[in-house]
């Protein structure tokens, strides 16, 4: 599995073939401004944990451009499908077993709503496993007892994305909790930096895991790794 970081929470997961594009966020990111070119992006997969902006906003373009099936949410599906947006719907607890490999939609506790105002149901997290690995992608997340659930119903976790930059979601010290809840050594962190109120301190946040034993990747946009 290589994992590419486009900044904010989007990710690109390539596994058996297959390109999986998480939360496209980045024409309106200044930070990937330079670093990635939106219009080269390839996708075989978009998936989506919610409906906010700064999860969405490249998310059309691209899934018309490349014809990528958009796995979200039941209702985030259907309004995208009336867009001419393929789609795959799931709901929370859910797992399908997809040509790249096996996707579980997991609870993540935060808000979720289109940026027209359209209810989009509950936001999720995804786990992805394969004979390759299994990662989990927490989206916008507060530190849950929920994460308790995911090595107790899923494959021994290879790598995790989670989100470090407080406010909007949890913070570095919550996250290296979650990584101990997860019962994961990899942790690649999401959603900081990208604008004033969720900026860290990289080193601090990078203790805050190897405190507990854990490693804090904090990828450059455009750069990749292979798990
Ligand atoms: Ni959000
Ligand atoms: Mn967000």
């Amino acid at each position: 599995m290589k994992l590419t970081y486009y900044g904010h929470a989007c990710f690109l997961l390539e596994t058996k073939g297959k390109k999986l594009l998480f939360d496209p966020f980045i024409t309106p990111n200044e930070l990937a401004a330079g670093k990635v070119d939106v219009d080269k992006i390839e996708a075989d997969y978009i998936l989506l944990t919610h409906g906010h902006q700064d999860h969405v906003a490249d998310l059309e373009p691209i899934a018309k451009r490349t014809g990528a099936t958009l796995i979200s949410s039941f209702e985030i599906v259907t309004y995208y499908g009336e867009k001419g947006i393929q789609g795959h719907p799931m709901n929370l607890g859910g797992k399908f077993s997809f040509d790249f490999g096996t996707v579980k939609y997991v609870a993540a506790v935060h808000s979720s709503v289109l940026p027209d105002g359209t209810y989009a149901a509950n936001p999720g997290g995804f786990v992805i496993w394969n004979e390759e690995g299994c990662v989990y992608l927490a989206g916008d997340t507060a530190l849950t007892m929920d994460m308790k659930l995911i090595p107790m119903t899923c494959p021994k976790l290879t790598a995790a994305v989670l989100p470090i930059g407080d406010n909007f979601t949890m913070g570095y010290e919550d996250a290296a909790i979650a990584a101990e809840f997860i019962e994961c050594g990899q942790i690649i962190g999401s959603h900081y930096d990208t604008f004033g109120w969720i900026k860290i301190d990289p080193e601090q946040a990078k203790k805050s895991f190897s405190d507990k034993g854990k490693e804090l990747i904090l990828l450059p946009i455009g750069d990749s790794l292979n798990l």
